[in-house]
C-alpha cells in the first residue's frame, strides 16, 4: 500500500464518528469528561463486532480445535483455520501454512530467536537491530547472544528520530546473519525502510525479521511485496483481542527450523524412543491456541477490509499535523521524533514537567495517553531523557480529539509549571 501522505482524501468528520460510534468504549465518560482515547500505541478499542464474535464464539461454538469427533469441535476449527486465510490474505503471505498463532509479537520474536536462532548462530556472528526497538526486539537477542556466543549490534538513530541509514553498508556485512527492526516505532513514530535493510541483508544472506506492531494498524502489509523472512503483529494492537499474535515466516525457512515449544498439535508421533513432528503451522503451535483470539482477530481485520484504509491514512496523517500546528503555539513543548516518515505518534516532553505528571492531570480531564519509556529505555537514554508522553491516534480520532489535548496540556502547565 502507499503510505505517502495525503495519498487520498482525508475523511469527514461525519465518517469519522459513524466509524468511532461502532465501538462502545470510546461511549464513555472519564473522570466526568467524554473519553479520548489517544493511547491506541498500548491496544487499540474493539469494534462491537469483534466483541460480538468474541461472545458467538463462547456463546455457540466453544471446543477444542482440531481434536473433537464432534460438530462444536469441528465448527470451532473451521472457524481457527479460516481465521488463519483471513490473516494470510490480509499479510499477503503465500500460504496459510505460514501463518503460526502465537500470544503477541513478543512471542513471535522469541520464537524465532529460540528456534532459527539456536540452530543457525554461532560465536562471532552478528544479530543487527536498531537503536529505536521496543525491549521485546532487544532482549531475545541478547539472550540468544548469551547463548550462542553471537553479538548484537546496532543501527543507530539520528537526532530526529529516523535511523541512520547512512551507516547501513558499514553495519550489514556478511558478519551479520540476522536482522530484527522495528517497522514503526512505538516510542518515536519513525517509519523505517525496511526494505531496503531486507535487500541490504539479503544481499550477504543475513534473514530480517520485521517487529510489525504498531505498522498493521495504520496501512496494508504485504510480506512477499517486502521480501521480509519473518514479519511479527499483535491482535490487540489491531483492534482485535489481547493475548493473539501472528508470525509470517516463509515456509521454507520455518520449515528448516526446529520446534518452539513442545506439546500436544506440534507432534505427528510420540513415543518414548523418539517424537516427529507435525507440519506447518501446527508445528509452531504447541498447546490450546487462543481459538477466540484467531476468531477476534480475523473479524477485526475483515472489519478493516471494510474500510478505506488509504482514507484512514489520510485522516491520521491529518491529526498529525494539527498536532504539529498546535506544538508550536503552546510553547515549551519538545517532540521526541521528528522522522520525515512517521505514523501517527505523537512523543513529547512539556519543559519542566515529569511526563506522569502530565499523563495524570491529562487523564483527570479523560484524556488517556501513555507515559514513560515505551519499552524503549535504551532510545530514550540516547535523548537524554526519562521518558515522554505520548499520544497514539488511530481511525476514530478526530481533530477535536487533537484539539482537547492540547486543551489539557494548557490546563496541565497551569498546575505544573
Ligand atoms: N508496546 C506497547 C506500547 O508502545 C505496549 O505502548
Amino acid at each position: 500500500m502507499d503510505i505517502t501522505p495525503h495519498a487520498t482524501a482525508a475523511m469527514s468528520k461525519d465518517d469519522i464518528l459513524r466509524l468511532r460510534a461502532l465501538f462502545p468504549a470510546l461511549q464513555q465518560e472519564v473522570n466526568g469528561k467524554p473519553l479520548v482515547y489517544l493511547d491506541n500505541g498500548a491496544t487499540t478499542q474493539k469494534p462491537q463486532c469483534v466483541i460480538d464474535a468474541l461472545v458467538d464464539y463462547y456463546s455457540h461454538d466453544n471446543s477444542n480445535v482440531h481434536r473433537g469427533a464432534h460438530t462444536l469441535s469441528d465448527r470451532a476449527t473451521q472457524q481457527f483455520e479460516a481465521a488463519r486465510v483471513i490473516v494470510q490474505k490480509f499479510l499477503n503471505a503465500a500460504k496459510p501454512e505460514e501463518i503460526i498463532w502465537t500470544r503477541g509479537t513478543t512471542e513471535a520474536i522469541n520464537l524465532v530467536a529460540a528456534t532459527w536462532g539456536r540452530q543457525n548462530l554461532k560465536t562471532g556472528d552478528e544479530i543487527l537491530v536498531t537503536g529505536m526497538e521496543h525491549h521485546s526486539n532487544i532482549v531475545p537477542w541478547q539472550m540468544l547472544c548469551e547463548q550462542t556466543g553471537a553479538v548484537l549490534k546496532v543501527i543507530p538513530v539520528l537526532d530526529n528520530g529516523e535511523l541512520d541509514t547512512a551507516r547501513l553498508p558499514e553495519l550489514i556485512t556478511d558478519k551479520v546473519k540476522f536482522v530484527s527492526v522495528v517497522h514503526v516505532s512505538n516510542a518515536l513514530g519513525t517509519i523505517n525502510p525496511v526494505a531496503t535493510i531486507i535487500r541490504m541483508a539479503h544481499e550477504v544472506g543475513a534473514k530480517v525479521l520485521v517487529d510489525g506492531a504498531q505498522a498493521v494498524s495504520h496501512w496494508n502489509v504485504d510480506v512477499q511485496s517486502l521480501n521480509a523472512d519473518f514479519y511479527a503483529f499483535s491482535g490487540h494492537k489491531l483492534f482485535g483481542p489481547t493475548g493473539i499474535g501472528v508470525l509470517y515466516g516463509k515456509e521454507a525457512l520455518l520449515n528448516t527450523m526446529p520446534p518452539y515449544q513442545g506439546g500436544g498439535e506440534m507432534i505427528e508421533h510420540v513415543s518414548f524412543e523418539k517424537t516427529t513432528y507435525n507440519a506447518l503451522p501446527y508445528k509452531y503451535e504447541a498447546g490450546t491456541p487462543n481459538i477466540a483470539g484467531a476468531i477476534g482477530l480475523a473479524t477485526a481485520i475483515e472489519f478493516l477490509n471494510g474500510l478505506d484504509r488509504h482514507a484512514i491514512l489520510a485522516h491520521e496523517h491529518a491529526l498529525m499535523a494539527r498536532c504539529a500546528e498546535l506544538a508550536d503555539k503552546i510553547g515549551g513543548l519538545r517532540i521526541i521524533g521528528n522522522s520525515p516518515e512517521k505514523a501517527s505518534v505523537f512523543s513529547f516532553l512539556l519543559d519542566g514537567a515529569h511526563p506522569a505528571d502530565v499523563g495524570t492531570l491529562l487523564d483527570q480531564q479523560g484524556i488517556a495517553v501513555r507515559t514513560g519509556h515505551h519499552c524503549a529505555m535504551p532510545v530514550m537514554d540516547q535523548f537524554g531523557i526519562p521518558g515522554t508522553v505520548r499520544a497514539s491516534f488511530s481511525l476514530y480520532n478526530t481533530l477535536d480529539d487533537v484539539d482537547a489535548l492540547f486543551a489539557g496540556l494548557e490546563k496541565a502547565k497551569m498546575f505544573l509549571l
